[in-house]
């Protein structure tokens, strides 16, 4: 079964073998089969197909690729928020409430949790999802974490390493993580991630996560920089990690490391909205050749949004971006931090996930903020309900 999508005022491919950073085609028309793009061109071109939908002039893009969240969690952190809007400030502490409440929490009330999430963000045209573990911290509760991120998307994080438990010996727990953890968690995880930040973990104790990790057979990537200035980005930088997640804190040093490494610099400026840290400056990154990533890191401390139009909406005003770069970090950004080459484009042969804007362009997201834009999201070929 085929269908066509016509009539695409303004199409987001991100296909680097058409015009500009967001390859777009005006007045486009997608045709979908087995759950991929079949062809990709001008509405007046289009091939015939079994079903026809007509978008009627609005644009399309690729759907959203959240690359960073840990939506694994019970209870809220709503009274810490309220706290800071009033001159508190954010710690990595605050971790640890939500620590007590996911281990009290039922596998079935986790489940439907990430459920209820999962699906706020589909709805939002979020159709590649990452999901950390991390409110865990013990050997079983971390494992049932990732089983639980599992049902919902082949990208699970292990974060044992999230912050050291209440009343734990800092080199005992890494070597929790490193040994049993690890051991228990690897079989429902294809990454594994470090909060590199004073009040967590150092780098040494970071480099030896992610080396055993390694040995385990997941993929590293970091949390580095996000309160302040440190070592982490670097860590990143020297053992050649796809992604480091935050990088609010940069110096000159660090730039200059994410440019060589390649490794993408993930901004997720939700945190300092909700934090009311300064935001990370994308446009230094960007002229400095360093490749950046946009994502929510939804979680319930420091950044309880599933939006990643708002995500969009600050990079362009608070972080220097350009509504085509945000777009674009957001799509094929995400895909990049997940080393995905299958989805945050839409060129044949690519996962036919794609999201419908009521609105005539890309530039609307940024343009029109708070406003419920998405009108449709197709995944995988099919037309979410
Ligand atoms: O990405 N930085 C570490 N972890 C989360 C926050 C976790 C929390 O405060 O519960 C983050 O910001
Ligand atoms: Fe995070």
């Amino acid at each position: 079964m085929s269908t066509v999508l016509t009539h695409i005022g303004e199409l987001v491919t991100n296909d680097p073998a058409r015009d500009g950073l967001l390859g777009l085609v005006a007045d486009a028309a997608v045709v979908v089969e087995g759950g991929r793009v079949a062809w990709v061109g001008p509405s007046d071109d289009a091939p015939a197909a079994d079903q026809q939908y007509d978008v009627g002039g609005r644009a399309v893009l690729p759907g959203f690729v959240d690359s960073h969240s840990h939506l694994v969690f019970a209870g809220d952190r709503a009274q810490e928020f309220a706290a800071r809007m009033t001159g508190e400030p954010y710690a990595a502490g605050g971790i640890r409430t939500t620590v007590a409440a996911t281990r009290a929490a039922t596998d079935e009330q986790l489940t439907s949790h990430v459920a209820h999430l999962v699906q706020e963000m589909a709805r939002q045209g979020t159709t590649t999802l990452e999901i950390k573990s991390g409110y865990g911290l013990t050997v079983h509760d971390e494992a049932r974490s990732l089983a639980v991120a599992r049902q919902f998307t082949d990208e699970t994080t292990f974060l044992g390493a999230h912050v050291v438990p209440a009343d734990t010996d800092p080199a005992a727990y890494v070597d929790l993580v490193t040994g049993p953890m690890l051991a228990a968690a690897a079989p429902h995880a294809r990454w594994i991630d470090v909060f590199c930040e004073e009040g967590a973990f150092d780098a040494d104790q970071a480099r030896a996560i992610l080396t055993a990790g390694a040995v385990a057979g997941l993929r590293g990537r970091l949390h580095a920089n996000q309160l302040t200035y440190g070592a982490g980005v670097r860590v990143a930088a020297e053992l050649g990690l796809v992604a480091v997640d935050h990088c609010t804190y940069l110096a000159d040093a660090d730039v200059d490391a994410l440019r060589e490494s390649g490794t993408i610099a993930t901004l997720l400026p939700g945190v300092e909205f909700s934090t009311r840290h300064p935001y990370p400056d994308a446009r230094r990154l960007l002229d400095a050749g360093v490749r950046v990533a946009i994502a929510s890191d939804c979680n319930p401390g420091s950044c309880f949004t599933s939006s990643m139009s708002f995500c969009v909406a600050l990079a362009v005003r608070e972080m220097g971006m350009s509504p085509a770069e945000a777009v674009h970090a957001a799509t094929a950004g995400g895909a990049a931090a997940l080393d995905r080459d299958d989805v945050g484009v839409l060129a044949p042969g690519r996962r036919a996930d794609l999201t419908v804007l009521d609105a005539p362009s890309h530039v609307h997201l940024a343009y029109r903020p708070g406003v419920p834009l998405v009108r449709g999201v197709w995944q995988g070929g099919r037309p979410l309900a």
